[in-house]
């Protein structure tokens, strides 16, 4: 069955042509800071992605407006997260299309305040969601403006359900699934999903300390989200075939991680430590004894979906496990696609297993940089065609007729 039923797409829109279009796009990117304070965009693939859609749009003959949120500035302007950077970016790659100020500047973004809803869509005649990555959010600019113009989803948008629909309903087997990130507290629906449909659940990034806290094992300074213990517990118990970092790659007390930057960081020694973390070390990236479990995992499989980064992959000190991972990924499976925004569920209709109601825990400072570190996914499947995706998400379009 086609994942898509019923969600509008681009070619569902009446003509754009001489029409404003507004498309909310997830360009939450992670940023560089360089000198004397400089931020630039330090990995564009989430508007790469989004390229195609804002191209189709203009050829049609659109003026084409994006909207996004970047970070969590917490419903004020902050200069830490202006989109100067982002839009300089998408300038480059895609002359033509405006991009207004984080969305998340106003409190009635994330509030879904009716009155944000008819300031966003004022003067436009035509919405398009592109924002895959955040469409679970029941945020104004992703729930509202469906209910007022005509909408559809993008074309990365929609190939991400049409994939992700296809692997759920008939993977190859075995089917691994390769979930990492920040947010546990996040991707904790998707993951009790997952543990129904695979055979193997590979559980990295920095998730899995709250997994192996649950197991008991000491995390030190490593992210952990204690009110999420108990259903890492309850996952660990429910039979399905959990593989947890055995061994990962740490930072001194004190240190510091993030992208190189002129002068001031990142510093700290880094080790690679089995088991137990000593108080005061953050535990930033797998292994290589679990990268090697992982990649002998993942080389076995019919089907791999991967969702999400095992390191802090940004500092280049906690990458390599990653990259040896998918280089495994990509030498045994011909067919491979990186993808871009994660965190998806509810898109799909609703006997996608990804329907369900989430509760997004209050995240610090750090957690959420963290979380801007991790932009990249990768999917595969063995002797498939294009399978790129990204996973489910939740939005509403008009003629779908749902609301969150
Ligand atoms: C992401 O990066 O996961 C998406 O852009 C959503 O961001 P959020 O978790 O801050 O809502
Ligand atoms: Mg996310």
């Amino acid at each position: 069955m086609n994942p898509l039923r019923g969600i509008p797409v681009l070619e569902d829109l009446p003509s754009v042509e001489g029409k404003r279009v507004l498309v909310r796009v997830d360009f939450n990117v992670p940023l560089h800071i360089g000198v004397r304070g400089r931020a630039t965009v330090a990995d564009d693939f989430r508007i790469t992605a989004a390229l195609p859609t804002l191209r189709w749009l203009q050829d049609e003959g659109a003026e084409v407006v994006a909207a996004s949120h970047l970070g969590r500035p917490g419903g004020a302007p902050d200069p830490r997260w202006e989109m100067d950077p982002v839009r300089e970016r998408l300038q480059s790659l895609c002359p033509g299309v405006e991009l207004t100020e984080n969305l998340r500047f106003d409190p009635g973004e994330k509030a879904n305040d009716p009155a944000f809803v008819q300031r966003l869509i004022a003067g436009f005649d035509a919405y398009v969601d592109e924002a895959f990555g955040a469409a679970h959010r029941s945020h104004a600019s992703i729930v509202g403006p469906p209910a007022f113009l005509p909408s559809a989803a993008g074309l990365r948008f929609a190939r991400e359900i049409e994939v992700l629909g296809g692997i759920l309903e008939c993977p190859a087997r075995p089917f691994v699934a390769v979930v990492g990130g920040a947010k546990v507290a996040d991707k904790l629906e998707v993951l009790k999903v997952l543990a129904t449909k695979v055979d193997t659940l590979i559980v990295g990034g920095g998730m899995a300390y709250t997994f192996l806290a649950a197991k008991g094992f000491d995390v030190g300074s490593s992210l952990l989200d204690e009110s999420h213990l108990d259903d890492c517990r309850a996952l660990l118990d429910s039979g399905v075939d959990i593989l947890l970092p055995a061994d990962t790659r740490a930072l001194e007390p004190g240190g510091t991680f993030g992208p190189p930057s002129v002068g001031h960081g990142p510093r700290g020694s880094v080790k690679v430590i089995e088991g137990d973390l000593p108080d005061g070390w953050t535990g930033l990236d797998i292994g290589p004894e679990s990268a090697e479990a992982f990649a002998e995992a993942v080389g076995q499989a019919g089907t791999v979906l991967w969702n999400g980064p095992l390191g802090a992959f940004e500092d280049p000190r906690f990458a390599a496990e990653m990259d040896a991972a998918r280089a495994e990924l990509r030498s045994q499976h011909r067919s491979h696609q990186r993808t871009g925004p994660r965190n998806g569920r509810e898109v799909m209709p609703k006997d996608n297993p990804f329907i369900g109601e989430k509760k997004v825990a209050a995240r610090s400072e750090t957690e959420n940089s963290k979380e801007q570190a991790g932009k990249r996914d990768w999917t595969a499947r063995r002797g498939g065609t294009a399978n790129g995706l990204e996973r489910g998400a939740h939005t509403k379009f008009v003629t779908a007729g749902s609301s969150h």
